[in-house]
């Protein structure tokens, strides 16, 4: 899939995953891991995996794009990096439509910032950027979801127009469903 809205890799824009972030990710990936965050940096893989293999990394990401290379039940999905310059700043992840688990609870668009860039408007503008890109796809509107106890997450998302639908309980945790209308 062209996507035609990313723009350059200059200050704070969405970008296609690239050999070019390798060093800025693999700190981005240590941070997460400092910060007992591992979960939200690309979890199956470890640092010296990614050192070592980080071209087979970025194919793999893209495969996720095609449906013909998905495995039974999974969507395609495209991920962008929010960058600046060669910094790697976070990932948003894309889902192109809904399955029945992603419904329920994860949604079409899943984000995370680096440990040391939050709380300066990127995760509010990775978000915009991510819907600018929905444009493109054949959605009216967009399921967004955090825990109910990430106000963070949910301060993104009502800014960018999510709308409550309501809140689900998953292994004891509450999750909140907002809708985004797209256009
Ligand atoms: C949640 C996350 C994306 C926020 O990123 P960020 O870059 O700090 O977001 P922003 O700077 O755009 O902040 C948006 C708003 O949330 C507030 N905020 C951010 N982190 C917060 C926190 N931990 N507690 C309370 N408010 C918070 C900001 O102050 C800002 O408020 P404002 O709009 O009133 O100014 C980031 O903390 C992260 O990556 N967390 C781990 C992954 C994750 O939770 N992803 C979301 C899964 S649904």
């Amino acid at each position: 899939m062209k996507n035609i809205f990313v723009k350059q890799e200059n200050t704070g824009e969405l970008a296609e995953p690239s050999l070019k972030y390798k060093e800025s990710f693999l700190e981005a990936k240590k941070e997460f891991q400092t910060e007992g965050e591992n979960i939200y940096m690309h979890l199956r893989i470890d640092v010296s995996d990614l050192e070592n293999n980080f071209e087979k990394f970025i194919k793999n990401i893209k495969d996720k794009e095609e449906k013909a290379k998905l495995a039974e039940g999974f969507v395609p999905q495209s991920e962008f990096w929010l960058v600046d310059g060669n910094k790697f700043i976070g990932w948003v992840k894309i889902r192109h439509e809904l399955n029945e688990s992603l419904l329920k609870q994860g949604g079409h668009i899943g984000y995370a910032i680096r440990p040391s860039e939050r709380k300066k408007g990127n995760g509010t503008r990775i978000l915009e950027l991510a819907l600018n890109f929905v444009k493109q796809l054949d959605l009216s509107r967009v399921l967004v979801t955090c825990d109910d106890d990430n106000p963070g997450s949910a301060k993104i998302i009502e800014s960018n127009g999510g709308v409550l639908e309501n809140m689900i309980e998953n292994e004891g945790k509450l999750k909140r469903r907002y809708w985004i209308d797209i256009n």
